[in-house]
């Protein structure tokens, strides 16, 4: 099987990439390359493309990549946004957040519902059990860009429920997007391992089964 793993360079995405890595051809992409270089050393069905998601040349650069990959899945992991009162934080880091968080998920999906990717079967985008269902002080344009992602799959699941289009949503997760002042690690809350979460991820995708928006704390 091929797999298109968007945001595999750590975190969720990484922890993904090391499951998939001995059973499939991968495409792995992410701005920074030098930890899947690491990871997949001179495994010959893995091909590794630097691509800045933030970026609508790039972007479209990076459709053209997946078209000729032809992948059977496409499971995006990137997400992100400034910390900080929405007022007080630069307009382009907002727009940064909602680019990542949301156009580029949007133009995936648009290119995989125009069946741009010929052989591929099923996308998965990665949103958050919080920040998508209730305000997320100090995370208002990630917020609003993971509240937009789900409105605009389950929409969209309603307009095509044949295609196998599906939103994965964890909890708080201990990786670099969590600083270490975040929120929830000062209050003491539940902080899930993306070692264990890549886990219930891979067996969630890969069952035929899988809810389409699958809530995991
Ligand atoms: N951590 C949490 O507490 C938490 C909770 C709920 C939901 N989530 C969601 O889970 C997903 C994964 O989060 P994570 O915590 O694993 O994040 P992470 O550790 O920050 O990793 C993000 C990945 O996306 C890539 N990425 C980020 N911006 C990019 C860009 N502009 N262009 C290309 N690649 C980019 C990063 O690689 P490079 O920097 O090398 O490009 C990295 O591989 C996100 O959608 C996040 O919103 C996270």
């Amino acid at each position: 099987m091929r797999i298109a793993l968007l945001g595999a360079s750590r975190g969720l995405g990484y922890e993904v990439a090391k499951l998939s890595l001995n059973f499939n051809e991968l495409l792995l992409s992410s701005r920074k390359l030098e930890p899947l270089q690491t990871l997949v050393e001179d495994k010959k069905n893995t091909e590794l493309y630097s691509c800045d998601f933030s970026l609508n040349s790039a972007v479209l650069d990076l459709v053209k990549k997946i078209k000729q990959f032809q992948p059977h899945r496409i499971w995006y992991f990137a997400g992100g946004g400034p910390f900080g009162n929405f007022g007080e934080k630069n307009w382009q880091d907002h727009q940064w957040a909602w680019q990542v968080s949301f156009l580029t998920p949007a133009l995936l999906l648009h290119s995989f519902l125009k069946e741009n990717f010929l052989e591929c079967e099923q996308i998965v985008f990665v949103g958050s059990s919080v920040a998508e269902d209730q305000a997320d002080p100090k995370a208002a344009s990630y917020c609003s860009a993971k509240h937009a992602l789900k409105g605009l799959i389950s929409t969209v699941n309603l307009e095509s429920n044949n295609k196998d289009i599906r939103l994965f949503s964890p909890s708080y997760m201990d990786t670099k997007l969590l600083p270490p002042n975040a929120y929830p690690r000062q209050q003491g809350k539940k902080i899930l391992s993306p070692t264990l979460v890549a886990d219930v991820f891979w067996n969630w995708a890969l069952n035929s089964d899988g809810e389409k928006h699958f809530r995991y704390s």
